[in-house]
């Protein structure tokens, strides 16, 4: 069950020692502050000095009602004291829909050979970007099917072009590249990128075809951390034959990466994929993750994503940012391409600027000035739990 805030107030073990250990400090250092806690007008013990981190159960992902309005609140306020009432505004644009991997839940894959392949061409992104993009995207991000040609192509040129003319961050999603890859992305001028584990148990990510092995995901999520990226990452939520155990092992994955970010996606049954007659995503169940999310780290950041839309047409993408999310998504993708760019369903609710601002507007909230590549700038990543010193360069640079 969901510590309220009766349960909050008791003291565990850990926290007495944690107190103990802290008035014999003091006492030793500072006279002035022993039995500081006895002092009238000071509550006793506050929240913060008692509560452990916070780790979703499965009472907390099937709430609803009462207490899932409860948890969404508490979501939205932890994520209002951290970053206030503003959210990062970025563009995407989809380069390429080739793809080299194979993963049964992506419109994408290789074996989908009745989809139309393209690759955007540097000339006209570089236009759009530089003198067509809308005032009030700060960053952008450069995201493509796993296609190493497109990124030398277009996507490195480009960075350099938008380095050198425009203010922009950058971030990347772009799949597993090589380690010389991510180092000539990054010293072009991007700095986060954004990679996710897709699912947290080995097994059901090889049952999902999702690219090379978990293992070798987590060797590149450390590598690109290491190497000085921002990474964010993320899961796709229900995918089919996930139980809530395994939802909740995401949570205990996620926690344990050198993450600036993370998504939670809710599984839409894609078309042209082996999984397109599977049940998509519960709306609630995805939203409790977003904010559960939030709870466990007020300080990642964590977008609404469009597929929000597709699992509660008209309602989905508002009721995300009431989850604590602060990233929203402009899709700046020329129409032509977005069409094929088929990651859920050929029917795509596409995020126009027209949508996110009235979205953002109607929720309270606003966009930052600030670009999210410079908030990272100026706020380092906390330590994780596990600092994982042995990174597996050898496969990352195999790839
Ligand atoms: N449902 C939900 N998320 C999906 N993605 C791809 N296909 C689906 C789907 N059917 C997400 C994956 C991938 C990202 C580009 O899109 O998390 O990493």
């Amino acid at each position: 069950m969901e510590r309220g805030p009766a349960a909050r107030t008791i003291l565990s073990r850990k926290v007495v020692r944690t107190v103990a250990a802290c008035c014999a400090a003091t006492t030793a250092i500072d006279p002035h502050w022993r039995n500081w806690f006895a002092l009238g007008g000071i509550p006793a013990l506050t929240e913060p000095v008692i509560d452990e981190p916070f780790f979703p159960t499965t009472a907390i992902l099937t709430s609803r009602g009462k207490t899932q309005l409860e948890l969404h609140d508490r979501a939205t306020h932890a994520a209002a004291e951290k970053f206030g009432r503003q959210v990062f505004l970025r563009g995407v644009v989809e380069v390429s829909n080739y793809c080299r991997e194979n993963c049964s839940y992506c419109g994408m894959r290789r074996d989908n050979r009745d989809l139309a392949r393209h690759r955007a061409r540097l000339d006209q992104t570089a236009e759009l970007l530089v003198h067509h993009r809308p005032r009030a995207i700060t960053d952008v991000n450069i995201q493509a099917g796993e296609d190493p040609v497109v990124v030398r192509a277009v996507v490195v040129p480009l960075i350099k072009i938008l380095r050198r003319q425009t203010p922009l961050g950058i971030s990347v999603c772009l799949g597993t590249l090589s380690a010389s890859f991510y180092a000539e992305l990054k010293s072009s001028g991007a700095s986060i990128y954004i990679i996710k584990f897709e699912v947290a148990d080995p097994a059901f990510y090889a049952r999902m075809a999702a690219p090379g092995s978990l293992d070798e995901r987590l060797e590149h999520i450390h590598l690109l951390a290491a190497t000085g990226w921002k990474v964010s990452s993320g899961f796709i939520a229900c995918l089919p034959g996930q139980n809530h155990d395994a939802l909740l092992a995401n949570f205990a994955l996620a926690r344990k990466l050198p993450l600036a970010g993370c998504s939670v996606s809710p599984f839409i049954a894609g078309d042209e994929t082996p999984l397109a007659r599977e049940p998509m995503a519960g709306i609630d169940l995805t939203l409790n993750c977003m904010a559960a999310m939030r709870l466990m780290r007020p300080d990642w950041v964590i977008p609404a994503v469009s597929a929000l839309n597709l699992a509660e047409p008209g309602w989905g993408y508002r009721r995300g940012l009431r989850t604590g999310a602060n990233l929203v998504t402009i899709n700046l993708t020329p129409p032509d391409l977005r069409e094929d760019y088929l990651l859920y369903k050929r029917d795509r609710f596409i995020m126009t600027e027209e949508r996110i601002l009235s979205a953002i507007a109607a929720e309270g909230l606003r966009p930052s000035k600030q670009s999210l590549a410079d908030y990272y700038r100026q706020n380092q990543t906390p330590k994780t739990e596990s600092a994982r010193p042995a990174i597996g360069l050898v496969t990352a640079l195999n790839r």
